[in-house]
């Protein structure tokens, strides 16, 4: 079966079942400033899990683009992939386990062909928050799974969500398929990354609430959530051994192994370069031809897409691609896709254009960096040296163009590691001289630390929360600078703002300041800071550690401070100017009254 086939089967099954098929949402979430990208089905689907009525209806069927560079890392093997789609499909406080658990299993064996001896699943074992999940467990049995192929798992592997901080989840029972392996041991399970068993698919029973204190409290409708990975189950029902092998990187491959002159699988090292290209290209078109899709930068999605395409182009070096290797391949996919992802099409200008800028831009420096880096190992080398400086990796990062992480990903292939502290500290010292600016009065930024900076400081980031608030998420600092007079703070917008606006966003930041609210700092991993829904500016100028400063509920911030203790320390914040900073970029500059 190919992928098409599979989608197809999917929403016609689930609509067989009386459920309404919707367009897959964007891959930039639209009303969660938590996370970078939509990383399931059920997560454009929240307002109406907790409530909300659906439009067409309380039975949902999609395919929905997803984006997960949590693993970027270990893409190369033969299962990992940064962009997937997830066959999903909805009740809305409308079906529950009676139902869900019979389709699953018809769709799997009846419309997949997939014998029940080579299916196995789990459910949930039960805690203080929510009973053990016998009925499901009855319900596969009922189905005719074997009872040696239920397995009762805790939290940690039978739960799901929420997909941000707070909001709906609940326990779940996934579906996988027995790879004939031997049991790795005793009590081998689903639990175990022995690779005998590989998931497929996951029916959430979605009934619980997750709130801000980390409570589940009961949702007044019961919901379903099922996810099943396309590429992966692809993979199954083609008897493939990897994800890279079936017919989803099949143009791909065969354009890689054209221009390159080179065989898939002819080394290990073709083969982990061949994917990666093909893998982060695939996302990379996706991220760019998005209907609200970035361009690559330095923070946030941008930043994403940026280390995605330069380690592409990284990779492509190895296989000796020349320029214009990585639009080539977007063509590919482009044409493949656009059946189901109209917006490919739409945007493919875009796409073509800003992959081959970025492309380009980093080609140029590419092979320069590469030398450059090669000369210190060999001297590190003779020297017996294992650490690449972070002054080093920071010439890396500004002269030639390389994300942290490839600098990082070159030391270790060398069995080396990177001083990051010491890059951080190079980046901080760098963004210090250059804010310091025509003036040289003030050192800007942080490196005043009296009271006022202090105040104003806290009031940059009170200004960015209501910017946020009146002009959407996708607002972010672009750069900030503060004098002992007045804060200068830049953002991404595309127009002027209007003057209701800035009233606006002038009056919620005194009544932030009016609230008092108590300014907290925590000291924490930049990945737990963006599980916490910290918003991060110039994502990999920070070390491991990081402060996080929260201003009562409107503001949660990675900063280096100082503060105010609290923001009624504030006085009164008024705006005294809005303007152009540079394309796509606008400047306010405001101060404090007392
Ligand atoms: N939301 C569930 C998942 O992503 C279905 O696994």
């Amino acid at each position: 079966m190919k992928a098409d086939e599979l989608r197809q089967k999917y929403l016609e099954f689930f609509k067989s079942k009386g459920h309404s098929v919707i367009a897959s949402a964007s891959l930039i979430p639209e009303n969660d400033p938590t996370v970078l990208f939509t990383t399931a089905g059920m997560h454009p689907l929240v307002p109406y899990l907790l409530g909300a009525k659906h439009p067409v209806g309380n039975r949902l069927t999609d395919v929905q683009k997803c984006v997960r560079t949590g693993d970027i890392d270990e893409v190369g093997d033969a299962s990992h992939l940064t962009f997937f789609e997830m066959l999903g499909n909805w009740s809305l406080g409308d079906y529950f386990k009676n139902e869900m658990i019979p389709w699953s299993y018809e769709f799997l064996t009846k419309e997949l062909g997939i014998s029940p001896d080579r299916l196995a699943v789990s459910v949930f074992e039960g805690d203080e928050d929510c009973p053990r999940d016998v009925e499901s467990a009855k319900l596969w049995e009922k189905c005719g799974i074997a009872k040696e192929r239920i397995f009762f798992l805790p939290k940690k592997n039978n739960w799901w969500g929420p997909a941000g901080i707070t909001g709906p989840c609940g326990p779940d029972t996934e579906m996988f398929i027995d790879t004939g392996k031997p049991k790795c041991c005793d009590s081998c399970s689903p639990a175990c990354d022995c690779g005998k068993y590989l998931e497929i698919w996951n029916d959430v029973f979605m009934q619980y609430n997750k709130n801000a204190d980390g409570k589940y409290e009961p949702l007044a409708q019961k919901n379903v959530d099922t996810g099943m990975g396309l590429e992966r189950t692809i993979c199954v029902l083609q008897g493939k051994k990897s994800v890279y092998e079936t017919d989803v990187f099949k143009g791909a491959l065969d354009l890689l192994e054209k221009l390159s002159g080179l065989k898939y699988g002819a080394s290990d090292e073709i083969t982990k370069a061949m994917r990666i290209i093909s893998d982060h290209t695939r996302t990379a078109v996706f991220i760019l031809g998005d209907d609200n899709g970035v361009t690559p930068s330095n923070t946030d999605q941008g930043y994403v897409l940026r280390r995605l395409i330069r380690r592409a182009v990284r990779f492509g070096r190895k296989l000796n691609l020349d320029k214009g290797a990585l639009s080539a391949l977007a063509e590919v996919y482009i044409e493949q896709y656009k059946h189901v992802y109209g917006e490919l099409d739409r945007n493919k200008d875009k796409i073509i254009k800003e992959l081959t800028a970025e492309e380009e831009k980093f080609a140029k420096t590419l092979e320069q960096g590469i030398k450059e880096f090669e000369k210190v190992v060999f001297f590190l080398e003779k020297a017996g040296q294992k650490k690449i400086s972070g002054k080093l990796a920071f010439k890396l990062y500004d002269t030639f163009g390389f994300p942290i992480e490839i600098t990082e990903e070159l030391a270790k292939e060398k069995g080396m590691d990177v001083d990051k502290e010491g890059f951080d500290k190079a980046f901080e010292e760098h963004q210090q001289i250059s804010h310091a600016g025509a003036e040289q009065k003030f050192k800007g930024g942080l490196a005043d630390h009296s009271v006022e900076t202090a105040r104003l400081h806290t009031a940059t980031h009170l200004l960015h929360a209501a910017l946020r608030k009146v002009l959407g998420v996708e607002v972010g600092q672009k750069g900030s600078n503060i004098t002992a007079e007045r804060l200068r703070f830049d953002f991404n917008f595309g127009r002027p703002m209007t003057r209701e606006e800035l009233i606006e966003v002038e009056n919620i930041v005194n009544e932030y300041i009016k609230a008092d609210a108590p300014i907290i700092c925590e000291e924490k991993s930049y990945a737990d800071a963006k599980a916490d829904g910290a918003i991060g500016l110039f994502e990999n100028k920070y070390g491991e550690q990081v402060k996080v400063y929260t201003m009562g509920t409107f503001s949660k911030e990675i900063c280096g401070g100082p503060h105010a203790a609290h923001t009624g320390e504030l006085g009164r914040f008024k705006i005294i100017k809005e303007q152009s900073s540079s394309s796509g970029v606008r400047r306010i500059k405001a101060i404090l009254e007392y």
